[in-house]
């Protein structure tokens, strides 16, 4: 196990306070695993290493992505299951099922619903945590996903983004903002009313100079952009159906909207979607949702391996092409 000291650096709980050192580091670490997310190559850097699974909320993407990531690397996965086949469903405590599990791991993924949860359980824990979303707080990994995926699919510097939908809830979003302003980004904002960007970000993005630009309609925000990052709006957050139905229709990115776009532009999206990009927006060059969901590969096999103590590697010696 790593003494505490080390362990304050190897958590991932927020990107919010990352530097764009520490950023390039992983996305670059990220670039050298990718051949072997590819099923191109093989890197066993993991072996003889355990992760622990604790999802107390549904996921696919992130957990299946994770375990990809620590068995392509050589490692081996555990999972807590579903909260009820656990002792979570006896009363156990998040504090104690850590301390436990750390006995068990070398790292714990874990994604809670509540906000605050995995800064909890990293105080709790003698091995990493990695916070794989806690509630309405953070989901640091895909905010890494989400820069690799522009990293490689675009351009970092100098980059027009519009952010899209649910700019009120949205974890993902208000993360990449924070994590943006460290390349200077100019960011579109387009959103219903009801769920527009916090005022307390619109203030922390104004101190770090970048600028933000509000926009009515979908189709001026992207207009300019390289980047296209919509999100799903819940019906949820609409006490009035007929009012969900009009919002819901004018957030839409169809082909029709994307007539009038630069030939470049990328869409992406966190997933899961429901019907805010339509189906035929799939097989055009803009769709890079899918591909975005993959790089989640590379970049957790990054964020484990740092996790576990391994910084980097020399593609030479680690990585077998097969
Ligand atoms: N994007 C994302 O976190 O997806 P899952 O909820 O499926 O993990």
């Amino acid at each position: 196990m790593l003494n505490s000291a080390d362990l304050s650096d190897r958590n991932i709980i927020s990107t919010r306070s990352f530097s764009r050192e520490r950023i390039d580091k992983i996305l670059s670490f990220a670039e050298k695993l990718e051949p072997v997310a590819r099923k191109e190559a093989r890197c066993d850097i993991l072996d003889g290493k355990v992760m622990a699974l604790l999802f107390f909320e549904p996921s696919t993407r992130t957990k299946m992505s994770f375990e990809t990531a620590m068995i392509r690397l050589g490692g081996k996965v555990i999972n807590m299951g579903s909260v009820e086949a656990s002792s979570v469903a006896k009363g156990e405590t998040l504090a104690d099922t850590v301390r436990v599990i750390s006995g068990y791991a070398d790292a714990i993924v874990l994604r809670h619903p509540r906000e605050g949860a995995a800064l909890m359980a990293s105080e709790f824990a003698s091995v990493p945590i990695i916070n794989a979303g806690d509630g309405a707080g953070h989901h640091p990994t895909q905010t890494l996903l989400d820069l690799y995926t522009i990293r490689r699919e675009s351009h970092l510097d100098d980059l027009t983004i519009t952010l899209a939908g649910d700019l009120k809830y949205g974890r993902t979003v208000h993360s990449l903002c924070y994590a943006l302003s460290n390349y200077g980004a100019r960011i579109n904002l387009v959103s219903p009313p009801e769920l527009r960007m916090p005022e307390r970000i619109l203030e922390e993005m104004d101190r770090r100079r970048i600028e933000i630009n509000i926009f009515d309609s979908l189709e001026a925000a992207v207009k300019d952009s390289d980047i296209l990052y919509m999100t799903r709006i819940q019906r949820e957050r609409f006490p009035d159906p007929a009012e969900f139905s009009k919002v819901s229709k004018e957030m839409r990115v169809t082909k029709k909207l994307l007539e009038n776009v630069r030939p470049d532009l990328k869409v992406m999206h966190p997933l899961p979607r429901v019907d805010e990009i339509l189906p035929e927006v799939d097989s055009t060059p803009h769709a890079c949702y899918f591909r975005q969901a993959f790089y989640g590969v590379p970049v957790r096999m990054a964020v484990l391996s740092m996790a576990m103590g391994i910084d980097d590697i020399d593609p030479e010696t680690c990585i077998r092409r097969i």
